[in-house]
């Protein structure tokens, strides 16, 4: 298994150029479900999410060729040749509920299994089956599966979210293009994301209106076109790169990058002393002088500060002046990061769903465990401040949302490098 060696190395400096979101290409290929017509999306990441995704609509029917050493994917969908999304693929990768409202759209049925484990705990999906359920469909949970039947077609309706979730936005705006009459979806998820997927869609045919707001409304069509399509750029990534320089020191430029997709995030590293500005090719970050300031920091959907970057913001805090205060509101048990943080020397309390960090001088090097996706990258990030060699054990994780992250930090001077037992 491979594990990721970081040496605290000083400031850095150079480039560093950002692939197109995960979480936005994991929702447009399930699109191609809605469509007998090519779909090609540009400017793709190479993640094993994404191979998990592929896997996922191949056994649907549909043919995936990738081009341009895999940043180009063309998924044609002429027919869906087999409605049930299998356990052993969904169980992967939460995102696999997505082929959900496509299927259903389509062909007027689908089976999807439950998501691994966390069917009606921690991560439910209540919210995908309620909007499918508002545009006509019969939903029934059996064995692990849910089975989604609209005989007729489904028919326009509203979908009225009790809070926001982004997979169930994505999957009632995707089921709703192909629903007779309009859809009004209330409540909607705002993220980059869900514009992407519209756009995208729209260059398919759809007519959707609202996108980027919390109501968006579609007006259902008969049928899809194909389209190509470059996918939006990954604000994650970028806001976990943008932290290397402001927890290493020196100045990157985050090429692609945009402060549109990442306001709320820029306003806390301004609060803590790190600046941003926008140039001619993305955003360039420094910390130039002194330490960082404590800033207190509280997830919360887009526009707000996104919980994928909460446990990067923490090692960036670890090392701060004064304590801050972490709340986490999107999801439960989201701080598996902060006992590994600890092992590094940071001072952390958790209590429920917020954590009290107190800045120390230096964090040291220490072996530690990714726990996941988001978690194993801030102990890349807080290995870059750390005094020895941090060893990040259990980097599989990492690999399913970034790209080649020891490149892309040894090309900006950061001494890292992956070790394979094999
Ligand atoms: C997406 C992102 C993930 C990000 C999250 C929040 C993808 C592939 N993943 O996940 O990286 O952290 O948005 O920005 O895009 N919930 C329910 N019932 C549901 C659906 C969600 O209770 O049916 C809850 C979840 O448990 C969570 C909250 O709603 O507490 C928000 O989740 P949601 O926005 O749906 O996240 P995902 O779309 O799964």
């Amino acid at each position: 298994m491979d594990r990721i060696v970081v040496t605290g190395n000083g400031p850095l400096k150079g480039q560093i150029p950002i692939a197109g979101a995960k979480n936005a290409c994991l929702t447009l290929m399930p699109a191609t479900l809605l469509s007998e017509e090519p779909l090609t999306l540009t400017n793709a990441p190479r993640l094993s999410d994404i191979a998990t995704m592929t896997q996922l609509l191949q056994s649907l029917g549909t043919e995936v060729t990738k081009m341009q050493d895999g940043k180009v994917l063309a998924l044609s969908s002429y027919r869906i040749d087999n409605h049930t999304a299998d356990y052993d693929i969904v169980r992967k990768m939460r995102a696999s509920i997505l082929v959900l409202g496509p299927m259903l759209a389509r062909d007027g049925h689908a089976v999807v299994s439950l998501p691994g484990g966390c069917a009606i705990g921690a991560r439910p999906v209540d919210l995908h089956l309620k909007a499918m359920e508002a545009m006509g469909a019969e939903m029934e949970l059996r064995d692990g599966y849910v089975h989604a039947k609209a005989p007729g077609g489904l028919k326009g309706g509203v979908v009225d979210f009790p809070f926001v979730s982004v997979g169930a936005t994505e999957n009632a705006l995707m089921a709703a293009t192909l629903a007779k009459g309009t859809t009004v979806i209330k409540n909607a998820a705002r993220e980059p994301e869900i514009v992407d997927l519209a756009q995208c869609l729209r260059r398919m045919g759809a007519q959707i209106d609202g996108e980027g707001t919390s109501e968006i409304t579609i007006q259902g069509v008969d049928r899809l076109g194909g389209a190509t399509h470059p996918v939006v750029v990954d604000r994650i990534e970028l806001g976990t790169y943008m932290l290397a320089p402001a927890i290493s020191g020196g100045e990157v430029e985050l090429l692609g990058g945009r402060i549109e997709l990442i306001g709320a995030f820029c306003e806390k590293l301004d609060a803590a002393g790190i600046s941003v500005s926008e140039t001619g090719n993305g955003l360039s970050v420094a910390r130039k002088n002194g330490r960082v300031r404590a800033v207190d920091v509280k997830t919360e959907p887009f526009p707000g500060f996104p919980t994928d970057l909460q446990a990067q913001m923490m090692a960036l805090l670890c090392t701060a002046e004064g304590v801050s205060v972490l709340e986490e509101q999107i999801f439960e048990n989201r701080f598996m990061h902060a006992p590994e943080l600890q092992r590094m020397g940071a001072k952390i309390e958790v209590h429920g769903g917020s954590a009290t960090v107190t800045g120390v001088d230096r964090l040291k090097g220490a072996p530690v465990m990714a726990t996941d996706l988001r978690a194993s990258v801030s102990l890349i990030l807080a290995g870059l401040a750390a005094e020895g060699e941090t060893v990040v054990n259990r980097v599989y994780h990492l690999d399913r949302g970034y790209e080649r992250v020891e490149e892309k930090l040894s090309a900006v001077g950061a001494k890292i490098e992956r070790v394979s037992d094999r």
